[in-house]
């Protein structure tokens, strides 16, 4: 049997209520539910529960937030919690995107208190890492992952957060947004090593999705790296037909 694969979008700061409605008129009619298929969006919080309503009755269509507060109320202008977003009819939660990490200061121990977080407010969480290109070229790639990677393992260590629920997204922040894209071999590299770690605490079977410049053209070459079990897509995930065409990716 073929191996389930996820093909997530995240659609960044783009796209009101509105628009995420007549996206999805037009991305679930050209797409069909498939069993060895997971669609997953990350649509901006405000367009959350109209992409929830769209997608209802799609059992292979998820929706997530793009951030959360690791407090579930109180004094945070801003913030929207775990719980709020699981209320609302998100299902997954985005954690330590590198845009927070590097626009917005998110740090190590904020993604760690996240985790727990969308976790115990019953968000699947899904924790991304990936080295800038100074960090790459300083043959630092490994060394910024695996303490990127840390707080999870550490949760998974101490059982804080389920192991069946959880992924993680290796997202090269010199491959985001540039059109350049990690070569499949260098992908493959990084996620053999993400899952080693992960053996190491027993969770071997978390998925493992790419992301940075995913496009229709090369998502199916992307996907063939074995430890390679979906793709994170930014801008091309905007547009139905490029997402469908990516979604349909083999
Ligand atoms: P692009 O696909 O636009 O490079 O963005 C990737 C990304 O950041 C997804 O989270």
């Amino acid at each position: 049997m073929s191996r389930t694969l996820v093909f997530a979008g995240n659609w960044k700061m783009h796209k009101a209520p509105a628009d995420a409605r007549s996206f999805f008129d037009e991305f679930l009619g050209r797409i069909a539910p498939a069993g060895d298929r997971r669609i997953i969006f990350f649509p901006p919080a405000l367009a959350v529960p109209t992409a929830v309503e769209a997608c209802s009755g799609r059992s292979d269509v998820e929706i997530g937030v793009q951030h959360i507060h690791w407090e579930e109320l109180g004094a945070f202008t801003g913030e929207i919690s775990a719980g709020m977003a699981r209320a609302a009819g998100a299902q997954a939660s985005l954690i330590g995107h590198s845009e927070r990490r590097h626009l917005f200061g998110e740090t190590v121990g904020e993604t760690g208190k996240k985790l727990q977080a969308a976790s115990r407010a019953g968000l699947l969480p899904v924790l991304c890492v990936g080295e800038t290109i100074d960090e790459r070229r300083a043959d630092r790639a490994e060394q910024v992952v695996r303490e990127q990677l840390e707080p999870l393992l550490d949760c998974l260590r101490g059982n804080g957060i389920s192991r069946d629920r959880v992924m993680v997204a290796y997202e090269p922040v010199w491959a985001i947004g540039t059109g350049e894209t990690a070569s499949p071999d260098d992908a493959q590299e990084m996620h053999a090593r993400i899952r080693a770690l992960l053996d190491e605490v027993d969770a071997a079977h978390v998925p493992l999705l790419y992301g940075g410049s995913v496009k229709p053209e090369n998502a199916s070459v992307l996907l063939s790296g074995e430890d390679v079990d979906g793709v994170l897509v930014g801008g091309a995930s905007l547009e139905p037909s490029s997402f469908a065409r990516i979604c349909d990716a083999r």
